[in-house]
């Protein structure tokens, strides 16, 4: 009996097929998950992450009330083009704070996974307010309002607790200086400003929407804007995986 006599009998009888195809998959399925048993983690260790400031929290806040996400990514992939492009590929540990995370599939905007300190607070609050002023071939919508939108703070502590339950690691005392620590990033001046330093490395402090007589939603979509994809030092970081 040649092999492919032998293939009569998953022709013929169609349980033993369906028994047939359930083995395959269950060996294929095997193969793809039982490594995932033997990794320590599937989120490589970095220095340099940090939960988001209250600040950057209620900005990431409005990105993702406002769609941002809808026409940008933050997500570069390993590849060559994009490299070039943007910079190191994102690690998984960079997204590891991020509660719904931000990677998408739709560009029609550039990735914005390291766009933190491309460009001056200024050009943000231009570009946002009216895309074409400064990028005149630009589709993007204007989101002047944001400049006039006083922040809500209300609520920014029980925000702090809500990533709390989805393993973010503040602290008590994060939790209750979330609003004094809301107020000082936005202002050089405020006395909060060393305490806020201690708590998040790295923040940036900046009135980052020109205007010290008001918290606006502005300021905490720039200061969002401009963390992303600053906490990890690459020079450092042992990349054995890279691709350049
Ligand atoms: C309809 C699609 C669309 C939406 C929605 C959109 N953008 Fe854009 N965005 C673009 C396009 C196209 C560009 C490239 C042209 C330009 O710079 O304006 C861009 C550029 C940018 C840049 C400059 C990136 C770079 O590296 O040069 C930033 C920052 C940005 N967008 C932020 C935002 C934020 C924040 C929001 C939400 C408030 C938003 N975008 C919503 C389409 C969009």
């Amino acid at each position: 009996m040649s092999v492919w006599q032998k293939h009569e009998i998953f022709e013929k009888y169609s349980m033993v097929l369906v028994i047939g195809i359930l083995v395959v998959v269950a060996i294929g399925g095997l193969v793809e998950i039982v490594p995932l048993f033997y990794l320590k983690s599937t989120i490589e260790k970095v220095s340099g992450m940090r939960p988001y400031t209250p600040l950057e929290l209620a900005g990431r806040n409005i990105y993702i009330r406002e769609g941002c996400y809808l026409c940008h990514s933050q997500m570069i992939r390993p590849m060559r083009d994009e490299l070039e492009r943007y910079g190191h590929y994102s690690l998984a540990a960079e997204s590891m704070y991020d509660h719904p995370f931000q990677w998408g599939s739709k560009r029609t905007g550039p990735d914005l996974a390291r766009v933190g300190g491309k460009y001056s607070d200024e050009w943000h609050r231009d570009h946002l307010s009216d895309p074409r002023s400064v990028v005149p071939e630009s589709v993007m919508p204007g989101y002047s309002f944001l400049l006039k939108a006083k922040l809500e703070e209300r609520g920014i502590e029980d925000h702090l607790k809500t990533q709390v339950m989805v393993g973010v690691p503040y602290s008590e005392e994060d939790i209750a200086a979330a609003k004094s620590d809301l107020e000082a990033q936005a202002n050089p001046d405020a006395d909060g400003v060393d305490a806020l330093l201690e708590r998040y490395p790295k923040a940036v402090v900046r009135d980052f929407d020109g205007n010290p007589k008001m918290l606006s939603e502005m300021d905490a979509l720039v200061a969002y804007l401009q963390v992303l994809g600053t906490l990890v030092d690459f020079s450092v970081y042992d990349n054995k995986a890279d691709f350049r």
